[in-house]
């Protein structure tokens, strides 16, 4: 296998360092736009040597965002050329034109690496599928906040202290914004919602509630109440659609979600008979995340094809009912209606649609900007 890596940054630097010590793949070329000596003639700064190049027939992506990470898949895919990429961002936003160019054009696209880094999720998802129907998905899919979550809890740090602290040891994504206000979970989210029940799931499909406005207050609320608070990704099929959602949940603290410390992600599925099997480790970081786009290569190079899924289409939108703790000072008749009691200083509902809280927490945001929800378990 003849391989071009887009990206040799943290990740990108990783897979050079993983193949260059395999007899079965090389690296042909390494693009980037900076100059680094060690590559010598393998270095690139021109796309188009890629991809006029017959014998590359494997693209690894480690750019990361949109563009141009999307107009040179398209132009790989296009050429026959396999792609795998890290690229949540862009696999989740552009899911059906690029699946649609890899159905065209006969290779495989593969992303392992974009959902909980070194975690094999993905692809034990996909084997799932081809027995089971999975009757639910969710997980702490990422490091960042539940490193953020972890550390208030047990170290008594603020939020922004906790934060700091994320971004130094590297966990969180360049604006980190993405990860506190859930944006990077629900790209993983979709990815994996679309993977196990077929759907084209987008962004609007997929209520989101990050865990920003949190506070040391509600921390100890919560463990006072035996509950620990995770940023937790869900997705299930319901009698009228897909539901998909994010939003901070409160997990009795004997759970092994609730468990989960520092970085680390896991994620479970619940299939009809395998029942539910959970996949725990580092969902982050140059080597793990390497690893896995490493082992897309091998599973290309062992004959696999196409995308995990069998790419159906849209799905409607599904709704799931829980009760959910809410704080904020924003007067509601709605929010009285549904109070079941108080709980520090917010209050309990009865079990309710996740869209009706997710459009009630955004109808409230401009009236009360540090309102916080969290679903309980
Ligand atoms: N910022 C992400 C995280 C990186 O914290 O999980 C891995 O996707």
């Amino acid at each position: 296998m003849k391989i071009a890596l887009l990206g040799y940054g943290i990740v990108g630097g990783g897979v050079y360092r993983i193949i260059e010590k395999r007899t079965d793949m090389k690296i042909k070329y390494v693009l980037d736009l900076r100059e680094f000596p060690e590559l010598g003639e393998r270095l690139v700064h021109d796309f188009d040597t890629i991809l006029n190049d017959p014998e590359v027939d494997t693209v690894a992506e480690a750019m990361g965002g949109l563009h141009p990470a999307y107009e040179f898949a398209i132009a790989c895919l296009k050429a026959g050329k396999n792609y795998v990429t890290a690229n949540k961002h862009l696999v989740s936003h552009y899911y059906t034109e690029l699946t649609q160019a890899m159905k065209q054009s006969g290779v495989c696209l593969r992303c392992t690496a974009a959902v909980g880094g070194g975690i094999p999720w993905l692809i034990n998802l996909e084997r799932a599928r081809r027995i089971d129907g999975i009757s639910s998905l969710q997980g702490i899919m990422n490091g960042t906040t539940n490193y953020i979550l972890d550390t208030m809890l047990h170290g008594s740090v603020s939020f922004a202290d906790a934060l700091a602290q994320a971004q130094e040891l590297g966990y969180a994504e360049a604006n980190p914004a993405a990860d506190v206000d859930g944006l990077d979970i629900q790209r993983k989210l979709i990815i994996s919602a679309n993977v196990a029940y077929d759907c084209l799931l987008t962004e609007s499909d997929v209520p989101t509630f990050g865990i920003r406005n949190i506070t040391d207050g509600d921390i100890r609320t919560f463990t006072e109440a035996g509950y620990v608070c995770k940023l937790v990704a869900a997705a299930l099929p319901t009698a009228n659609g897909v539901a998909a959602w994010i939003e901070p949940t409160l997990l009795p603290a004997r759970t092994m979600m609730a468990a989960v410390p520092a970085n680390f992600n896991l994620i479970s599925f619940v299939g009809e008979n395998a029942g539910e099997q959970s996949f725990y480790g580092q969902g982050a970081g140059r080597f793990p995340t390497a690893y896995n786009l490493v082992q897309d290569c091998i599973d290309i190079l062992g004959g696999a094809k196409g995308f995990y899924g069998s790419l159906g289409g849209r799905v409607e939108q599904g709704s799931h009912a829980h009760p959910y703790y809410v704080r904020t000072s924003a007067k509601s008749d709605w929010l009285d209606s549904i109070t079941d009691h108080t709980l520090g200083d917010g209050i309990v509902t009865v079990p309710v649609s996740n869209l009706q809280m997710h459009d009630f927490m955004s109808s409230i945001s401009g009236a009360d900007p540090d309102a916080f929800m969290a679903g309980i378990r």
